[in-house]
């Protein structure tokens, strides 16, 4: 049996991670990003989301993989012939790239997440199924830079698979989308992206997604803050603070925060801060793209080509670009 090859980038998306917490904290509106939620008990939190009956995206997404895999394989196979590198992004515990091996049939696997000892556990579980596949595992937040490191088993210079499924392109405003797909279209080296967009919908579907009555999506954001203690090394206490979800349909995104439930002074090795009561700090955007403003979206970040199949009450979308 071969065995997961894993490399951490410098450890270090670590430093600059650090910076970035740092000076999202000092702004005059605090905010982080939503990497922040990824140690290994926030990958952990957000699985039990997507075991939510409220969290509609994974689901649904699973079920248009189950519907129309094998027609995505025959459009992805035209593109990068019969046995890609498939390359996941975010790929947390590889569950979806997993249910599309078989009409794939990827030649290896290589998955990138910033929560790598979490990534770690998911491989090792995986080779265990995909015995002969290269798999490799890559520490990083690609978010800032996305280059694969040279010299992963099995990848080479030809044409890849993208994958970048669950709508995670959501969590980034419109001008960095684009700079990420972008970038994506460069790392497909001539091949394609299977990427799932959320379209809008109404707000009571949104907010229970987003808002639900078990708590699991609160106790998911507040992890962040355990999780900027262990990096930062600062001192929140996650009971001073509150879970707070809404649509803001003119930007066509649900925003999470979290907020002060009383006046407090946090502080970490090179910073304060007061954060005053009802004090919030802005911990994601969760964009709506309608199909057609996302295949625009896609066409300006360089692909050509672009289809996208669906559910039947088109809650869901996953589209291929290539060319
Ligand atoms: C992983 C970014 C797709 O925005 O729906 C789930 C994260 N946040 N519940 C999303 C999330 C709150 C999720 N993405």
């Amino acid at each position: 049996m071969k065995v997961p090859h894993i490399v951490q980038i410098e450890d270090g998306s670590a430093r600059g991670l650090r910076q970035d917490a740092h000076e999202g904290l000092l702004q005059a509106r605090a905010a982080i990003a939503p990497k922040f939620f990824y140690n290994a008990l926030g990958s952990r939190l957000f699985d039990a989301i997507t075991a939510l009956d409220a969290y509609y995206l994974t689901r649904t997404e699973a079920a248009i993989f189950a519907a129309h895999g094998a027609a995505m394989a025959h459009a992805v196979h035209a593109v990068t012939g019969p046995h890609p590198v498939m390359v996941d992004l975010g790929a947390g515990n590889c569950e979806k790239a997993a249910s599309l091996f078989e009409v794939i049939g990827p030649s290896a696997y290589v998955a990138v997440d910033i929560s790598v000892d979490y990534l770690r556990q998911s491989l090792l579980a995986l080779q265990r199924e995909h015995p002969a596949l290269d798999i490799s595992g890559v520490g990083m937040d690609f978010s800032q830079r996305l280059v694969l490191p040279a010299g992963l088993p099995g990848v080479g210079s030809g044409p890849r698979l993208m994958f970048y499924p669950g709508s995670s392109i959501g969590n980034f405003a419109p001008d960095q989308a684009l700079s990420l797909l972008a970038q994506m279209h460069r790392a497909a080296c001539g091949g394609a992206l299977l990427i799932g967009v959320d379209p809008p919908k109404s707000s009571r579907v949104l907010q229970a997604a987003y808002d639900d009555e078990l708590g699991v999506t609160a106790a998911f954001n507040l992890n962040a803050l355990l999780n900027l203690n262990a990096l930062l090394g600062a001192d929140f206490r996650v009971a001073q603070w509150q879970h707070v979800a809404l649509y803001n349909e003119t930007a066509s995104r649900i925003e999470m925060h979290l907020q002060a439930r009383e006046d407090t002074l946090v502080t970490w090795p090179g910073g304060q801060r007061v954060f005053r009561a009802d004090e919030r700090i802005h911990t994601e955007n969760s964009y709506k793209w309608s199909p057609a403003r996302f295949t625009q979206l896609l066409q300006e970040a360089g692909f050509k080509q672009v289809r996208r199949w669906s559910d039947p009450q088109d809650a869901f979308g996953v589209f291929l670009a290539w060319g």
